[in-house]
């Protein structure tokens, strides 16, 4: 049909790649249709030829030889699904600069060296389209890249991994623990059998790197991200927030700095109102928030992560590579002219949550409210409730800074009335 084939070469084939190619065989005449030319698989590299991938995959595809794939010049396309930092760059750099195009979903690799592969896409014509990359099936780069090229985005808000947001659903509705609830997720199989990058919150953060860039014109790289997952979320603290109205999940935050000129990005747990559009995304769903001048308040939804939803965002780029080829030109280029300055996160002003353990005695509270008002934090509320000689405080912050916060709570520490700081956490979207 139409135009000549789009000859595709796939790097990895595993949950996501062997659904891409299911996906290609059975929508291969809507697909040609939509693109104006038929897209085919031309080869398959793989670690591990001999392994079984399902009756979608023809063997006679899969090589080893992933350099010699992307050396072909028959291949317009390499859509690399494998992971991790190398051989990936290497490939990508290889397959860009011979001339493919270039689909990918590895979120690490654009988190670190996004500069430089579109540098590659740009020096050689061609396109680099990475929506899988950032919350699976949700539509959600092509908006920021293209759509919403015309506002100024001010924030975006993200829940961006799956298998965190499963774990504190499961803390905040069943009263599970942490390692409860990650048990419950690696049963599932949300969770890795190693489950660092998720529960450390460098998945989310590489993820927050991209949308930054997108979002604000600006090269964002995984080292300018703060990160502190959720291994210290206690199922105390989640009744805690319970009791105020609030949910906690794992946020992405990307947001311009207060005077316009900078911006900072950082993934945290939260306290959310649970009125809050984003309190409501449960289970394994992601869904991001964005905030922009003319637009206003955006939700995309959907499933992040498995291998129909990520594949479809895989084939959507495909068609969309595929579309720019016949008509001769490409898709956007990076944009990165804004070069905003990515503050520290000390500069990072919300509102906080303390949980502290005191003294119930005379002075005790005048002493702890003594310590936010020299640091310049001025308390919203702080409700005490006394247990005999000993006393839990609750106390929200109107919005600070963080290194301001920080240095509250290492005053705090050295206070004799205060026997501890037993928790702190960020309350956002508000
Ligand atoms: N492990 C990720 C998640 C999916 O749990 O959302 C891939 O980024």
């Amino acid at each position: 049909m139409g135009g000549q084939p789009l000859r595709v070469a796939l790097l990895g084939c595993g949950v996501v790649g062997s659904e891409v190619v299911r996906l290609l065989d059975v929508q291969a005449e809507d697909l040609a249709a939509r693109v104006g030319a038929p897209i085919d698989v031309v080869g398959i590299g793989v670690r591990d030829v001999a392994a079984d991938r399902g009756p979608a995959v023809p063997p006679d595809l899969l090589s080893s030889d992933l350099t010699g794939l992307v050396a072909r010049p028959d291949v317009d396309v390499v859509v690399e699904l494998m992971g991790g930092i190398e051989p990936a760059r290497t490939l990508l750099l290889a397959a860009l600069r011979r001339g493919a195009s270039v689909v990918t979903a590895n979120k690490a690799l654009l988190a670190e060296h996004g500069a430089e592969l579109h540098e590659a896409a740009d020096a050689h014509g061609v396109d680099l389209y990475y929506e899988a990359a950032v919350a699976g099936a949700i539509p959600l780069l092509r908006p920021l890249r293209e759509s919403l090229a015309g506002d100024t985005v001010t924030r975006v808000l993200g829940i961006v991994n799956g298998t965190t947001n499963y774990i504190l659903t499961r803390m905040d509705e069943s009263g599970a623990s942490f390692s409860d609830a990650l048990a419950e997720a690696q049963a599932l199989g949300y969770a890795e059998a190693d489950p660092t990058a998720d529960v450390e919150g460098h998945d989310a953060a590489a993820k927050a790197a991209i949308l930054a860039g997108l979002a604000f014109h600006t090269r964002v790289t995984l080292g300018d991200v703060h990160c502190e997952g959720i291994t210290g979320v206690q199922a105390h603290d989640v009744d805690v927030a319970r009791a105020m109205g609030h949910v906690i999940k794992l946020l992405a935050i990307c947001e311009r700095s207060a005077d316009g000129r900078g911006i900072c990005v950082r993934v945290h747990p939260a306290m959310l109102p649970r009125t809050h559009p984003l309190a409501g995304v449960r289970e394994a769903y992601n869904a991001v928030f964005v905030e922009s001048e003319a637009a206003g308040q955006l939700m995309f939804y959907g499933r992040g992560a498995g291998g129909s939803p990520t594949a479809s965002a895989v084939l959507g780029d495909l068609v969309a590579v595929g579309r720019n080829r016949l008509a001769g030109g490409r898709g956007p280029r990076e944009s990165a002219y804004a070069d905003l300055e990515v503050r520290p996160v000390g500069e990072a002003r919300t509102r906080y949550y303390l949980g502290l353990d005191v003294a119930d005695r005379a002075g005790v509270l005048a002493a702890v409210a003594q310590t936010f008002a020299a640091n310049d934090v001025s308390i919203e509320t702080l409700r005490q409730d006394g247990r005999g000689d000993a006393a839990a405080l609750v106390i929200v912050t109107h919005k600070a800074a963080e290194e301001a916060l920080a240095r509250v709570v290492a005053d705090l520490r050295g206070l004799d009335v205060v026997r501890a700081v037993a928790s702190v956490l960020r309350v956002e979207g508000e």
